[in-house]
């Protein structure tokens, strides 16, 4: 697994027919062998893109080259050998288990193991080949069929592992599951892994790079801290009222839509209890709802709930461990409005 790129994009628009853009990204990059975790709020492009990267959705402008190929209309068919892709909601064929597993194996002609790969492949997804290989396809919880449905994408051994909202309809035990069937592709083969999901923790230990869109456009690498508005005017500065009654300052970016800013959590520092007089214009009680080790960093991503928000903050751990930062620990925030960034 080197740095090699496997995805590259350049000044990509998209649009649904005559529709607003919903896609405009400059640059962007996949090395192949990496975990790429892609977040972002409701209707900010997130299953468009992977639907791109999947090759199922033309884009409008622009250009996307899949290893090193920019023409990948000459070989869609080769590539989507490569590529497979598992949305939220999968549906079965109306078949058994092994069946459905064993479907794009035979398309392929891949036969030889044939048993052994669904089996292998169910019991990466945590279902035993005994009780569940012969199972009809109307017989199974939807977590289960999510799970299947995995399990038939893992088969192809396939290269690019494209997963939109894998966990957004299954339970805990189901999610987790899928969880780690995707990292075990990542581990045992290299499979480059892009994965939409709100759940951010996870992402955070297991991905080597978050991209957070916003508008169809890429705000941040990394787990920025994103807060929408209602941002309001007061004196002189811009400030966006949390529901607790505590502020967050921005400077006023000469604009008047102000929506939405970003903050980098290496710009907010926890303090448990400020050494000195703070002076920074934001400062933020809170409380630490969970912390992360960050696999991109190695850092420590501790995250604070205050009032109606939760914002990140990035540190090392040994200083995490100095100031004795642990969940539910009463915390206090400082940044720097300069810090706030408008999108
Ligand atoms: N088939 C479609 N036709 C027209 N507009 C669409 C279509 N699919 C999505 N859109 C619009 O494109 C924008 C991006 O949608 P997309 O589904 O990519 O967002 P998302 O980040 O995946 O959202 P969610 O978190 O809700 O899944 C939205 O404004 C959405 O309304
Ligand atoms: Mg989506």
């Amino acid at each position: 697994m080197g740095s090699k790129i496997i995805y590259e994009i350049k000044n990509l628009t998209h649009s649904y027919g005559k529709g607003p853009q919903t896609l405009d990204i400059d640059y962007l990059k996949i090395c192949e062998g990496s975990v790429t975790g892609l977040v972002g709020p409701n209707g900010s492009g997130k299953s468009t893109l992977l639907r791109i990267l999947a090759f199922l959705e033309p884009y409008t402008g622009g250009s996307l080259s899949f290893e090193e190929c920019s023409d990948t209309s000459a070989d869609v068919v080769d590539i989507r050998k490569k590529v497979t892709y598992l949305l939220q909601n999968s549906y079965l064929l109306k078949r058994s288990v092994f069946e459905n597993i064993a479907y794009g194996l035979r398309l392929r002609n891949e036969t030889e193991d044939l048993t052994e790969r669904v089996h292998d492949s169910l019991e990466r997804v945590g279902l035993s080949p005994k009780k569940f290989a012969q199972r009809p396809w109307y017989r199974l919880s939807g977590g289960e069929v999510q799970r299947v449905a995995l399990a038939a994408r893992l088969a192809l051994h396939p290269k690019v592992l494209i997963l939109d909202e894998p966990t957004a309809n299954v339970d805990e035990s189901s999610a987790l599951l899928v969880k780690n069937a995707a990292v075990s592709a990542w581990k045992e083969w290299g499979t480059t892994v892009i994965v939409a999901t709100h759940d951010l923790a996870w992402l955070t230990e297991v991905s080597t790079d978050i991209i957070s869109l916003y508008r169809g456009r890429i705000v941040g690498h990394g787990t920025e801290n994103l807060v929408h508005g209602p941002w309001i005017r007061e004196n002189g500065s811009v400030v966006r009222e949390l529901s607790d009654g505590q502020k967050i300052h921005a400077l006023s970016s000469g604009r008047e839509d102000h929506s939405a800013v970003v903050i980098n959590p290496s710009d907010i520092s926890v303090h448990r209890i400020p050494s000195g007089p703070v002076t920074e214009m934001n400062i933020l009680k809170g409380t630490v709802t969970s912390m992360t080790l960050e696999r991109a960093t190695g850092c420590a991503l501790i995250s604070v709930q205050v009032g109606d928000i939760v914002l990140k903050s990035r540190m090392t751990v040994d200083k995490m461990k100095e100031d004795m930062i642990s969940p539910a620990s009463e915390v206090i925030l400082t940044f720097s409005p300069e810090n706030v960034r408008w999108i």
